[in-house]
């Protein structure tokens, strides 16, 4: 019997904190041996010219099942998640029903396990409702925590007041993380919604909205003492606020707010309508200050899919949300092309990052020991992404017709490889992720 199952050799191995050039060698899905050793293999790999990252983990992506499953499903959102390079997701709860509940939960654990193409984990999400139950749902296997909306979005998962907020934060242990945008300022300022304008989104739900409900929340966290995820943070007034914050508040940056601006608006119409909204190139680069200076933790696409239909109807009838779990790799290679950014600190903000802030137990570091979820890139390889290429049911990219430098060849979970050179080489075998704070006990 050969000494490891596959060798995945020459590459340049890159972790949050250094390079090397590597061989990688795996048996029974995790790592075995990293450097440069002598064995044999089932199956060599030979990646020489490639870099190899720890899997990328999105940890906010939308994939609509059950009940919106002509926007996606589990298996289309993680296959799109694949094909763009992306191991493991964490996946959001305004569903129809809302997984809200033990049963819709284990509901999507079945739904998920061996028909997702990356590994997974669902949040479960928070309300006045199930507050009492939380503390229990928390530590389900596979669930990545409580997710809070205290601005409405898409859906109607809704914990808009203070009082709400803080009981779920007495009730958990746990990293929660919110949609922070303050329902109340978003109600009184619906008038400044121009009818037929998009561009006017980012006015309604402005930079004081999302300013006002992150410094309510961070002062409910101090209160209670617990940790907040702070979402999709896209302001510049919210990273100054944040960066004085960082013993409660962790931070993600997405790649839409990172690379459109106020012109997305004309380009793109309601297909740049999102929730918080892209704003200014003035906000979009203080965003990148926060990930040059630290603030910003990770990175998550907040793929949101809907359907052509759905983004057509006259703003502000327009859905909100755009795809991205498969376009995030591309596009943040590019920046780091660009010299946006170095391929450490994305590791760091997409595998390391989540590692780190959520406790994931064996996943987001090349180490020994560690799952063989690796993310294969060419970081020469120029591509023009087009609509074509997405694998979501919506079949919509706001990157149409963009050509990026850097790209993603090869997406292996857990030694398994599950895309090729852009091809499906796997059947699904999607399995939770586990975490250090809910781990079963063994005797
Ligand atoms: O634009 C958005 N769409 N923002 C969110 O927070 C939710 C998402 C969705 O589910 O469509």
């Amino acid at each position: 019997m050969a000494q490891y199952d596959s060798i995945f050799k020459n590459a340049t191995v890159v972790n949050q904190d250094g390079e090397e050039r590597w061989d990688i060698g795996v048996r029974h899905g995790r790592i075995a041996a990293l450097g440069r050793f002598n064995g044999d293999a089932d199956e060599v790999v030979d990646c020489t010219g490639l870099h190899i990252l720890p899997g990328v983990i999105d940890t906010q992506v939308h994939f609509r099942e059950p009940g919106l499953t002509h926007k996606e499903d589990l298996e289309t959102g993680s296959l799109g998640a694949v094909m763009g390079g992306v191991t493991g997701v964490f996946e959001m709860p305004n569903t129809n029903p809302l997984t809200t509940s033990r049963a819709t939960f284990e509901a999507k654990i079945a739904a998920g396990t061996n028909r997702m193409h990356c590994d997974f984990a669902f949040y479960i999400g928070g309300t006045h409702d199930n507050v009492g139950e939380l503390a229990a749902l928390e530590k389900l296997p596979g669930c990545a925590g409580i997710k809070v909306f205290m601005g409405s979005s898409t859906g109607s998962l809704l914990v808009a007041d203070d009082s709400g907020v803080e009981a779920i934060l007495r009730a958990i242990s746990r990293r929660a993380a919110f949609h922070s945008e303050d329902e109340f300022m978003l109600e009184e300022r619906k008038g400044l919604r121009v009818p037929g304008d998009p561009s006017s989104h980012p006015v309604w739900r402005s930079p004081e909205v999302a300013l006002s409900c992150t410094q309510r929340l961070v002062a409910l966290a101090h209160r209670t003492g617990k940790r907040i995820h702070v979402l999709h943070v896209s302001t510049a007034e919210e990273i100054a606020f944040l960066a004085d914050h960082k013993d409660v508040a962790s931070v993600e940056v997405t790649p839409h707010h990172l690379t459109l601006d106020e012109t997305a608006y004309e380009r793109l119409g309601t297909y740049a309508q999102m929730n918080p909204p892209v704003r200014d190139r003035a906000h979009r680069e203080a965003i990148w200050g926060g990930v040059a200076n630290g603030v910003a933790d990770i990175l998550g696409s907040d793929h949101a899919p809907h359907t052509r239909e759905e983004k057509d109807h006259p703003y502000p009838g327009s859905h909100s949300g755009m795809t991205g779990v498969q376009t995030l790799v591309p596009i943040m290679l590019d920046h780091v092309n660009n010299g946006r950014l170095s391929l450490q600190r994305l590791v760091d903000m997409t595998s390391h990052g989540p590692n780190r802030l959520f406790g994931i137990a064996g996943k987001g570091r090349i180490a020994v020991g560690y799952d063989a979820d690796l993310t294969v890139v060419d970081m020469k390889r120029r591509e023009t992404i087009r609509n074509e290429w997405i694998k979501s049911r919506a079949g919509w990219t706001p990157y149409d017709g963009v050509t990026v430098t850097g790209w993603p060849v090869g997406t292996v979970v857990r030694g398994k490889t599950v895309m090729w050179e852009g091809e499906l080489v796997t059947p699904a075998i999607g399995q939770p992720m586990r975490f250090s704070e809910s781990l079963p006990l063994k005797p």
